[in-house]
């Protein structure tokens, strides 16, 4: 074993109408004026929002509601909602959604209780966070992991950059986890979100980091369920054994179980948050585009680690050629993006090919502006990164 730190203090209430402990929940960590950040129509049409608030007021909680969080959410929103915290004088901020919204959730609460700062500084990592109000989450969509994770993504809208932070301060204090509320997404949500459990592990288990067994086959367990359970969810939004075991598949895929000592590697998550800054596609979408692009490019650096991954993840047949074996298992998890309808190339995603100033552009930002390599598995420079999107593009 390496050594690690392993923190995971989000409580977890997971199954049947666990939205209606929402009240509990906050009173049990401390809240006593709760900011309940939610997004667009879809907690509002379900009756959810209602559902929490009644649960908020019968706990005796004093309530403002801040709604219309967007996908991809925006650094312009994240203040606007520190502003009304700071009025409001929230002492808690509930988040009633997905990554989106648990991350602006998030933003607000470093925000709010920094008031003198800027929170673009902590995105931007010139200022290091030392404090934030506690956040809770009812989660409603499997995918980012946010309910979990120390790490919120905004995009500065003015800039089209689009920014991960992550600190202990950004971790959720509870989590309310109904399988049922998922139901209601549709089907390319639902394909996204498996996509993103699934590059959660993938961006860990492509690490140089060797003799971790155990993590690496709690790594490989939970691919193997996403792989199976997946496609059952996105074919039937209301399979509630395939919904619920991708709801605790997302939550255990970013909590950092399967990293435990090795690097922050995230290469892939790196290329695609480039592609939602840029262009504003979903988060899912912009991982599945680059993923064969990045792998065809990285495997060679240890094909040994690819065929264990055929084999352990995929249960295919190894060859007796290492190399072949390593590029099985790429290519099966290529046709599982695509079975799902996921695209698998910046063709798909965008319906066109970018211009080679675009490729350069992404690749300069990504590198900022050749000032960092990405991820430890392959060190990957501005030309490196400029190949992969290249690679992708057709
Ligand atoms: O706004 P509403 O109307 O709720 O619609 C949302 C949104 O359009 C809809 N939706 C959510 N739950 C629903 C529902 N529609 C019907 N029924 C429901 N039960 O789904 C759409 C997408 O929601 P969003 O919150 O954007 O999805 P997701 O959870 O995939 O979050 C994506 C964001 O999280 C970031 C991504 O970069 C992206 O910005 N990530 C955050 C991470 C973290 N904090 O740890 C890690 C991830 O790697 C990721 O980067
Ligand atoms: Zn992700």
């Amino acid at each position: 074993m390496r050594d690690f730190t392993f923190c995971a203090p989000t409580e977890i209430i997971f199954g049947a109408r666990a939205e209606e402990r929402a009240g509990e929940a906050v009173v049990k960590h401390g809240g006593s004026r709760v900011l309940l950040v939610y997004g667009g129509e879809s907690a509002k049409k379900s009756g959810l929002l209602t559902r929490v608030e009644k649960s908020l007021m019968m706990a005796g909680l004093t309530v403002k509601t801040l709604g219309g969080v967007q996908p991809n959410p925006t650094l312009s929103f994240a203040r606007k909602g520190v502003l009304l915290a700071l009025t409001f004088q929230a002492d808690f901020i509930l988040a009633v959604g997905g990554g989106s919204v648990i991350d602006t959730a998030k933003a607000i609460a470093v925000g709010a209780a920094n008031p003198h700062t800027d929170i673009w500084a902590y995105w931007t990592g010139k200022s290091a966070v030392q404090a934030a109000l506690p956040v809770g989450s009812v989660l409603t969509i499997s995918a980012a992991g946010s309910e979990t994770s120390d790490s919120a993504v905004l995009t500065d809208d003015s800039r089209k950059d689009k920014r991960g932070l992550n600190t202990p301060f950004n971790r959720p204090r509870f989590a309310l986890m109904n399988p049922e509320l998922t139901f209601t997404l549709s089907p390319k949500q639902l394909a996204c979100g498996v996509t993103d459990i699934l590059m959660h592990t993938l961006d860990r288990y492509f690490t140089p980091m060797q003799g971790n067994e155990l993590t690496d086959a709690l790594a490989e367990a939970l691919m193997r369920t996403v792989i199976h359970y997946g496609p059952a969810a996105v074919q039937n939004p209301q399979d509630y054994q395939a919904q619920s075991e991708m709801m605790w598949a997302g939550s255990l895929s970013h909590n950092n179980l399967t990293g435990l000592g090795a690097d922050k590697e995230f290469a892939v998550h790196q290329l695609g948050h480039e592609l939602s800054g840029r262009f504003g596609v979903p988060h899912g979408e912009s991982l599945s585009a680059v993923w064969g692009a990045w792998a065809l490019y990285v495997y060679k650096e240890d094909p040994a680690r690819f065929a264990r991954y055929t084999s352990n993840v995929w249960r295919l047949a190894l060859t007796t050629d290492i190399d072949s074996a390593a590029r099985q298992g790429i290519d099966a998890t290529i046709r599982f993006f695509t079975s799902l309808g996921m695209p698998t190339s910046l063709q798909q995603l965008l319906g066109r090919q970018l211009s080679s100033s675009e490729l350069c552009e992404l690749a300069d930002k990504c590198s900022r502006g050749g000032t960092r390599t990405v991820s430890k598995f392959k060190p990957l420079a501005k030309e490196d990164l400029l190949r992969i999107y290249t690679a992708a593009n057709n």
